[in-house]
């Protein structure tokens, strides 16, 4: 078991919500933590609440959608200090303005999409290199149980963007053998914090949400924790239910007697020192930067 007790975490949308739940138990487990959002009040007086007491904690504006911004908020973490041990990349909308029948905007649709799932992709990126000059680390990553489930019309959007999160999360089981990094993500339930405000409009499927079971903010934190603080714990989709923590299991085979998976695992070994050369050329093009 990882002791969380003076390591670095990075957390993307932490100023207010799951976020800020996970940076609380990561404080209390005696980590330090750097916060990126674009709530700019929210997340000063955090982690002034933080410092009251000895330095912990840094804040930056980081919007997670912008390499720029993520850059700058790992490069503080490095610089405050001394590198990165573990990403919580969280932030997320969940706007069902953009459903099928909405005027045709461009943004709209982009917006969900680059908030949601495109941060995570470009966060990931960023973290994987600071955590590569580390010697390793764990990325855990905010999708959601409709990332694993189809939803409702209204929620399409946000279902597809966390589909691809749990996608991008199981499609790195190679890592720890290139640079002893984990890749893991929470999949939580309702949850009440302030993103289900934009779902009390009284429209039929507002009022679905309302009366669903709602996943406690703790259970989903002791998902985060459990994630952290398990090395064994690689690729996995943890669900973070109303009656607790339970491992989402993949699809066993490819659903084809034709398709032999051993053939994967090939690859997997072959494939392995080629990722550690590409990595060994980003680190170079990371550092002169
Ligand atoms: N609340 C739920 O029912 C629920 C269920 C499943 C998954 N989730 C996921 O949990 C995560 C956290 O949501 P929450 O429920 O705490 O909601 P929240 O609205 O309280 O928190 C989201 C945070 O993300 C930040 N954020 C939004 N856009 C950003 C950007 N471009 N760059 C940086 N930060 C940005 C917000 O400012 C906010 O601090 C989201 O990814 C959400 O999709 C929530």
């Amino acid at each position: 078991m990882t002791n969380l007790q003076n390591k670095t975490a990075v957390l993307t949308g932490a100023a207010r919500g799951i976020g800020k739940a996970v940076a609380d138990a990561l404080i209390q487990k005696g980590a330090n933590v750097v916060i990126g959002d674009i709530l700019d009040d929210e997340g000063k007086a955090l982690v002034a609440s933080y410092n009251a007491n000895g330095k912990r904690a840094a804040y930056i504006h980081s919007d997670a959608t912008k390499y720029k911004d993520n850059v700058a908020l790992f490069q503080l973490a490095e610089a405050e200090f001394g590198g990165v041990d573990i990403a919580i990349l969280n932030a997320g909308i969940i706007s069902h303005s953009n459903n099928l029948f909405a005027p045709f905007d461009d943004s709209l649709d982009e917006k969900m999409m680059d908030i949601n799932m495109t941060s995570v992709i470009k966060g990931t990126k960023v973290a994987v290199l600071h955590m590569a000059r580390r010697g390793g680390g764990v990325i855990v990553s905010t999708a959601s149980m409709a990332g694993l489930y189809g939803s409702t019309v209204e929620l399409a959007p946000y279902t597809a963007s966390k589909h691809a999160v749990v996608g991008y999360t199981r499609s790195f089981d190679m890592l720890p053998s290139v640079c002893n990094v984990r890749v893991n993500c929470v999949c939580p339930y309702w949850v009440e914090t302030d993103l289900l405000s934009d779902l009390k409009e009284g429209s039929p499927f507002d009022t679905l949400v309302s009366k669903s079971p709602k996943t406690k903010i703790k259970t989903v934190v002791e998902g985060f924790i459990t994630l952290l603080e398990d090395e064994t714990r690689i690729g996995q989709t943890l669900l973070a239910l109303p009656d607790g923590l339970k491992v989402h299991d993949r699809p066993t085979g490819y659903e084809s007697t034709a398709v032999d998976p051993s053939h994967v695992q090939e690859y997997f070994k072959e494939d392995v020192g080629r990722l550690k050369e590409q990595l060994a050329q980003a680190l170079e093009r990371y550092e002169s930067t």
